[in-house]
């Protein structure tokens, strides 16, 4: 089975829910979706996805934020902390310097906690709820920790969040503590800790949410329904491309299905649905080396290093449902060092737009593909930024100028201001 962009309607199973229903996207079988706690396919283990009966238009959307989008969700309301309906920025002087007809910034770090992981969190942990799950758990570089925390405690929810021990940015360790997580310091890297996290999920110790859950895609996937609307109203045209940080190819994979799903549902040609264009660190791509390969499968790196911790992942549990996306609609994938997601996160804070060093990667990916001539300048673009400046407060004193010592007077304020 191939996750295409075809505009063909699936078979309704017996086992939908309100016409709510998982599939696996490898052997087909279908099971009901909140009846049993499932997160993969107990024919073949592999990825489950939400499928419906009936598949929303634009004109069915109303409202503000992540359940604007309701009608394309599996639930009519989540646990809310007014999530989505991100700024989609004009950032004059980079557009320029990058050397496109048009460069937009989704600021993802505009949600509640400060990063994308909230859209999923909203009907992850309303989906928990509703399977009468207790204690919620994930593994994590940080970002779906804070999450977790904030929106399990406002659904009054127990939450475990398992971390690897000093790879955590300072913002995201302090959002997961205050919100009332119980925290894990695992001694290993965020894959290990996914490892054992799921192994907690499978002896029914935990209910899982990371994004191998595929209610927290759905959420996600309202990302790529905010940036269509947005470009239709302002270019009266979708983008061109959409460049993405890869991690857990989550989001890759959750923009994919949307624009899956709008096809589906005769609202967009395939002509028209953006090239998915996936960026990680040198240290931790590979995904980037799967597209280059022309591989079928990712294979994992046991060793993974870079500043932008957030990606700092080497064994993306989505590669099956994001290697398609990316080569479906015609995107790509690449990799940046370390110094260019610092020279981008610099770019973006010029233009007064403060992100994390992961975020700052599409940014960096969209330069070196404009450099290669693969972008090409008459394209409409749009960057993903995945989290807030204020997540990762030492990568940002470390890109940003030091602070001077000045005597507390104005004369030797203005004697050092002269200097
Ligand atoms: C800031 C940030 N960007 C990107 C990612 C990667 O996202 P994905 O797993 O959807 O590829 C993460 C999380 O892992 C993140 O926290
Ligand atoms: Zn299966």
């Amino acid at each position: 089975m191939s996750l295409s962009l075809s505009a063909d309607r699936p078979t309704v199973p017996d086992e939908a829910d309100n016409g709510v229903w998982l599939e696996c996207i490898e052997c087909g079988e279908t099971y009901a979706p909140f009846e049993a706690v499932r997160y993969t396919c107990d024919e073949c283990d592999g990825l489950l996805e939400v499928r419906y009966a009936d598949l929303p238009t634009f004109d069915d959307f109303e409202g503000h934020g992540v359940w604007r989008y309701a009608p394309a969700l599996p639930l009519e309301e989540g646990v809310t902390i007014q999530e989505g309906a991100t700024p989609l920025y004009e950032v004059p002087r980079l557009e320029e310097s990058v050397g496109v007809e048009a460069l937009r910034i989704k600021h993802e770090g505009m949600n509640p906690t400060g990063s994308f992981k909230d859209r999923g969190m909203t009907v992850g942990t309303a989906v928990a709820k509703e399977l009468g799950v207790g204690r919620l758990a994930c593994a994590s570089t940080g970002n779906t920790s804070a999450a977790l925390a904030a929106y399990g405690t406002r659904g009054g929810m127990e939450t475990l969040v398992l971390l690897p021990a000093g790879k955590v940015a300072a913002g995201k360790v302090a959002q997961a503590s205050l919100h009332g997580a119980r925290i894990l310091e695992v001694d290993g890297n965020f894959d290990a800790c996914l490892d054992i996290v799921q192994d907690l999920a499978s002896r029914g110790e935990v209910y899982l949410l990371n994004s191998l859950n595929p209610f927290r895609l759905e959420g996600q996937k309202t990302i790529g329904l905010e940036i269509l609307e947005a470009f239709q109203a302002d270019y009266d045209a979708f983008p061109d491309r959409i460049v993405l940080p890869v991690g857990n190819a989550g989001n890759t994979s959750a923009l994919y299905k949307a624009f899956r799903e709008l096809v589906q549902a005769g609202a967009l040609e395939p002509e028209e649905v953006p090239k998915l264009t996936g960026v990680q660190a040198e240290g931790a791509a590979p995904m980037v080396e799967a597209i280059e390969n022309d591989a079928d499968e990712v294979r994992r790196w046991d060793d993974v290093e870079t500043r932008a911790t957030a990606i700092r992942i080497g064994n993306p549990v989505n590669a099956p449902k994001a290697l398609p996306g990316i080569r479906e609609t015609g995107g790509t994938a690449i990799s940046v060092s370390d110094e260019e997601i610092t020279d981008a996160q610099r770019d973006l804070a010029r233009e007064g737009i403060g992100v994390e060093p992961a975020s700052a990667a599409s940014v960096a990916g969209l330069r070196k593909l404009r450099a290669e001539g693969i972008v090409d300048d008459d394209e409409r673009v749009a960057c993903l930024t995945t989290g807030h400046l204020l997540k990762d407060p030492d990568a940002a004193a470390a890109a940003g100028g030091d602070p001077e010592p000045v005597p507390a007077d104005t004369d030797g304020v203005l004697a050092h201001l002269e200097e």
